[in-house]
């Protein structure tokens, strides 16, 4: 079995900066260039979904904000509002990817823990990225919904984010699930609750609990399992993220802080995912 996707056409990524031309073999190495300018997305000729593959759902933990501003002597929100400008671009660059689902991982149940300023700010970048980016999102045909327990979240936020869901409810060319106060932990004892109501209340059996019952009762019942996440800044763990969806998913850890993982770096991730073999369990061929 194929990773479940295969070259395509025209990356259409010239934006991204590439420049020189590397084969497939080359895009594939452990090296990763420091300048995105010396990494060819067309290289990669797109790597859109195999004609069988009904979606590429890309989940990344977006990691290294705060490296990046003390490395350059500036204050840790810094690099969360530089990680906005990364988000867009490589929001830009899902289609052409062949990426039809990016997960973001912006806020975990554990992020609460931070200095109360720096949870504020990221709050506010959060409002920030919704009003300014809904109507390109609603225009460009991307779908937004959001994943985590929203109840402890400012009540103006909380009627943002139902906004733009149903501004963007009827599209289909990507969707982004944006992870806000997200907690595989927490997300699985909710499911179980609700199961366990249900089996209270007379409504269901604890036989007709299945995998599937159980995982359409996660906040992200209606998403398919990640193919691919993707951490950057080095780090190699998954911090209580899609613990349950994470199961057969591949892994590229990158080693750019987020504020610097550009569309070149996002190509390289799914080409390296390109070429691995998924088995599920079983054997080749
Ligand atoms: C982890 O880096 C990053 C976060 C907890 C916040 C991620 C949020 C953004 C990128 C803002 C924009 C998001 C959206 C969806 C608009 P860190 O601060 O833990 O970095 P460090 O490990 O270097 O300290």
């Amino acid at each position: 079995m194929s990773a479940g996707i295969k070259p395509g056409v025209n990356s259409g990524l010239s934006a991204a900066g590439a420049s020189e031309h590397a084969s497939p073999r080359d895009c594939q190495n452990d090296q990763t260039p420091n300048d995105p300018a010396k990494i060819d997305t067309a290289a990669f000729q797109s790597p859109v979904p195999d004609a069988g593959a009904q979606s590429f759902h890309v989940a990344i933990i977006m990691d290294g904000n705060g490296r990046w501003a003390r490395a350059r002597g500036l204050p840790r929100i810094a690099g969360h509002r530089q990680g906005v400008e990364a988000v867009r671009e490589i929001v830009k660059a899902c289609p052409d990817l062949g990426v039809t689902h990016l997960t973001l991982y912006a806020f975990s149940t554990e992020n609460w823990r931070r200095p109360p300023l720096e949870v504020m700010a990221l709050m506010d970048l959060f409002r920030l990225y919704l009003r300014r980016e809904a109507n390109a999102l609603v225009r460009d045909g991307v779908r937004v919904v959001f994943i985590g327990d929203p109840s402890p979240l400012d009540q103006d936020l909380r009627a943002m984010m139902a906004q733009i869901e149903a501004r963007t409810a009827g599209n289909s060319r990507l969707t982004i699930a944006i992870a806000l106060n997200y907690g595989a932990r927490s997300e699985m004892v909710q499911a179980a609750r609700s199961l366990a109501e249900q089996v209270a209340q007379g409504t269901l059996a604890p036989e007709d609990i299945t995998e599937a019952r159980l995982g359409a009762a996660l906040y992200t019942g209606a998403l398919p399992d990640p193919d691919l996440i993707i951490r950057t800044s080095g780090e190699q763990r998954l911090s209580n993220f899609l613990l349950w969806q994470c199961a057969y998913s591949e892994f590229v850890f990158a080693p750019e802080a987020w504020p610097d993982f550009t569309p070149a770096h996002f190509a390289r991730a799914i080409g390296s995912f390109s070429q691995r073999e998924r088995r599920y369990g079983a054997v080749s061929g």
